[in-house]
C-alpha cells in the first residue's frame, strides 16, 4: 500500500490468504486473495518487481516459493525479499536477552519450536542469504541484516517510530501464534505471551530483533513490456509538453 502512493504511475498488485483490513485501495493498487503455496496464478515474466516480506510462517517450502517469484519475473526484474529473525537480542551485542527478557525470549523460543513440528522453518530469516543464493536464474545479489527495536527505547525518530510499531505489533502476535502455541503443549499461551509483553513495558535494556533482506535481480535484460511502444510514448510525451507550454 505505501509502495502504490510512493509509486502512483506503477500498477501494484498485493497477494495474501486474507483481504487486508483495508476498505478502499489506491486507483494502482489491486488485490488478489491467493495461496502462494500453490504457486503463483501469473504467466512466466510479467512483473517488474517481486517483493515478498515477512511469510515464511506459513510457508512450508520457502525456496519453491521464492522459484515460483523469479519465474512471474521479467528478465532484468528485481526480487526483494525480508525475513524476520526470531530472536530477541540486546542493542549491547554483549548483553544477554535471554537473562534480561526471558518471558518473551521463552515464548518465542517456543513459537519457533512450534514451527519447526509443522516443518515450517523459523530461521528462514537468519539463513535468508542462503535462501535466495539456492534460488536458480538470479545474477546480482545484495544480503544485508538490519536491527529493529522491539519498543520504542530509542530517541533517534526512525528507531523510536520503528520501536513503537513493532510494540504496537507484538501486543496482536500472541493471537496469531495461540494454536501452534497450543499444539506445541503450551498450557497457558496467552499467559505467557501476555507475561512477555509485560517486560517489554520496561523500556529499558533496548531489545532489538534483526530482519535479513536481500535484493537480487533475474538475469537479463529489463527490456519493455509486451506491447509498450517506448517511441510513440516519448513522441506523446513531447506533445503533451508542447501543448502544456
Ligand atoms: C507477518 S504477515 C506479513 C504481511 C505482509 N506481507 C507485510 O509484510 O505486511 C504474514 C502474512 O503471510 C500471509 N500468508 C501466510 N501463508 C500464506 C500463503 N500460503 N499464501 C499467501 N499468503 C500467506 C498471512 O496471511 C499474513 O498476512
Amino acid at each position: 500500500m505505501e509502495m502504490a502512493e510512493a509509486f502512483p504511475n506503477v500498477m501494484i498488485t498485493g497477494v495474501d490468504l486474507c483481504h487486508p483490513p483495508i476498505p478502499n485501495f489506491p486507483k494502482n493498487f489491486h488485490f488478489e486473495i491467493h495461496d502462494v503455496t500453490k504457486g503463483q496464478e501469473y504467466a512466466d515474466e510479467v512483473f517488474d518487481v517481486v517483493h515478498v516480506r515477512d511469510i515464511h510462517a506459513g510457508m512450508p517450502d520457502y525456496l519453491g516459493m521464492l522459484v515460483e517469484c523469479v519465474r512471474v519475473l521479467r528478465p532484468g526484474g528485481y526480487l526483494l525479499v525480508k525475513e524476520i529473525e526470531w530472536i530477541p537480542r540486546l542493542s549491547d551485542p554483549e548483553g544477554n536477552a535471554e537473562e534480561r527478557f526471558p518471558a518473551i525470549c521463552a515464548i518465542l523460543r517456543s513459537f519457533a519450536e512450534a514451527l519447526n513440528e509443522r516443518n515450517l522453518d523459523p530461521w528462514v530469516g537468519l539463513n535468508l542469504e542462503s535462501y535466495v543464493g539456492n534460488v536458480p536464474g538470479l545474477s546480482e545479489m545484495a544480503y544485508s541484516r538490519h536491527l529493529v527495536p522491539m519498543t520504542p527505547w530509542s530517541d533517534d525518530p526512525i528507531l523510536h517510530y520503528t520501536g513503537r510499531m513493532t510494540q504496537l505489533a507484538m501486543a496482536i502476535l500472541g493471537g496469531t501464534m495461540r494454536i501452534m502455541l497450543m499444539d506445541h503443549g503450551e498450557s497457558d499461551p496467552d499467559g505467557r505471551y501476555e507475561a512477555g509483553i509485560e517486560e517489554l513495558k520496561d523500556l529499558t535494556g533496548e531489545p532489538v530483533w534483526f530482519f535479513g533482506s536481500v535484493v537480487a535481480r533475474k538475469a537479463g535484460e529489463l527490456g519493455d513490456p509486451e506491447g509498450w511502444d517506448s517511441e510513440t510514448t516519448d513522441a506523446e510525451q513531447e506533445q503533451d509538453a508542447d501543448e502544456d507550454q
